[in-house]
């Protein structure tokens, strides 16, 4: 997989983006790659439409109303970035306009219409890639190519994490009102890396809380997680989101952070800090550091924008609808997280373990296992 690139190919995929918040980040992510063209923007504020157009020099078209970007000839691709309770609407609509869909995570933020969405996409003939950014930052792509080579053995145990400090709610107006809930949005960063190494889960449980920030911002749902998981073949997983503290000193433990244990060696990625750090046995300890790609990743400082990340997830998708080539994560992969999020939501309730595969029942979903990414 691709990190930091232009590449010129005779392909152009056309792209509509669909709210324009995080939805900056795609655009200069589509920008900064020859493989990509924005034709429209849309977003209900006409002033943001605007203001993007002017950020980025475009063009391209905009609109206030989604199903006039759906009925553009000149759009190939509809990227989502719209709040997570209505991504299943508008990946349905965009499927149903013929348009191949690029989605934020999470892909939806409950598996009601999982079967509707599997098999409006099947009807459709068009493919929906799922935005896990993280699996495209520098140092969990280095992360991933070791355990690809076998550098771990066989795995023991994954362990992840995704904390932010959201006491005053997040970039987006749901967010200050208290209406996100951080065990879809955050804590499904660091499940998806779990899966994304231990694949299918068998059981998951753990503990949540809604922190003194969190209840002031009027929130219904717990903030803060630590969960276990372990997968199917035996491997040991935690995922771990805490979202109403301030984030630890970047020293002591990253944002978000993914740590593998085999059986010769332990790896741990990070972000925003760029570190990758190896205990390989025969070799001496080794922490290597990517900051110059600062820049790639993080275009208007700070860490708060992923367009770096974007921009290595759009090649990624851009070279598969170009190849026929499984895309990853796709949109089974993409529900599969959510099953491993509702089990969680589950023994939250229950205060027992639950079984992904009792969820995956339950929504008639099963046949998601034969074709999730092994
Ligand atoms: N690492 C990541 O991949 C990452 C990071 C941040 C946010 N996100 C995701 O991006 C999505 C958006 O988050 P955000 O922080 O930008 O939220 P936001 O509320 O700031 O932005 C959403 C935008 O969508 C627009 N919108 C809503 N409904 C619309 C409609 N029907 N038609 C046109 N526009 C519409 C809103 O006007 C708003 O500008 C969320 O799903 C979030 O989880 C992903």
């Amino acid at each position: 997989m691709p990190n930091t690139h232009t590449f010129d190919n005779e392909f152009q995929h056309r792209l509509g983006v669909l709210g324009l918040g995080e939805g900056r980040s795609i655009l200069s992510a589509a920008q900064g790659s020859s493989r990509w063209c924005v034709t429209c923007v849309c977003d209900l504020s006409e002033a943001l439409c605007v203001a993007r157009q002017r950020e980025f020099d475009l063009e391209c078209e905009r609109t206030t109303d989604y199903t006039k970007m759906l009925s553009r000839d000149d759009v190939d691709v509809i990227g989502v970035f719209t709040p997570d309770d209505i991504h299943v609407e508008h990946i349905m609509m965009a499927l149903e306009a013929g348009k191949h869909v690029v989605c934020t995570k999470p892909v939806v933020d409950n598996l009601s219409r999982g079967t509707e969405l599997l098999a409006a996409q099947q009807r459709s003939g068009c493919q929906v890639f799922v935005g896990h950014s993280y699996r495209f930052f520098q140092t969990f792509l280095r992360e991933r190519e070791d355990f690809e080579k076998g550098v771990h053995g066989d795995l023991i145990s994954c362990e992840a994490c995704y904390n932010g400090d959201k006491r005053k709610g997040s970039a987006g107006a749901r967010g200050k009102k208290g209406e996100v809930n951080w065990l879809y949005s955050g804590l499904g960063h660091a499940v998806d890396l779990v899966y994304w190494y231990l694949g299918a889960i068998d059981t998951v449980s753990g503990f949540s809380k809604l922190s003194n920030a969190g209840r002031k911002l009027g929130s219904e749902f717990a903030d803060c997680f630590q969960f276990v998981l372990q997968s199917e073949q035996g491997v040991l997983g935690q995922a771990s989101g805490i979202y109403g503290a301030p984030r630890a000193h970047p020293k002591a433990a990253p944002v978000a952070g993914c740590t593998l244990r085999g059986d010769f060696a332990t790896t741990t990625a990070t972000n925003p800090t760029f570190d990758y750090f190896t205990m390989i046995d025969g070799h001496a300890p080794t922490c290597e550091t990517y900051v110059d790609d600062g820049g790639f990743y993080f275009r208007w400082g700070g860490s708060g924008y992923h367009a770096g990340e974007f921009q290595n997830y759009l090649e990624h998708f851009a070279q598969c609808l170009e190849t026929g080539d499984r895309h990853s994560p796709n949109l089974s992969d993409g529900l599969y997280v959510i099953a491993i999020l509702e089990a969680m939501e589950r023994s939250l309730e229950t205060g027992l373990p639950c079984r992904v595969d009792t969820i995956l029942e339950e929504r008639n979903l099963l046949s998601l296992k034969e074709v999730i990414a092994k």
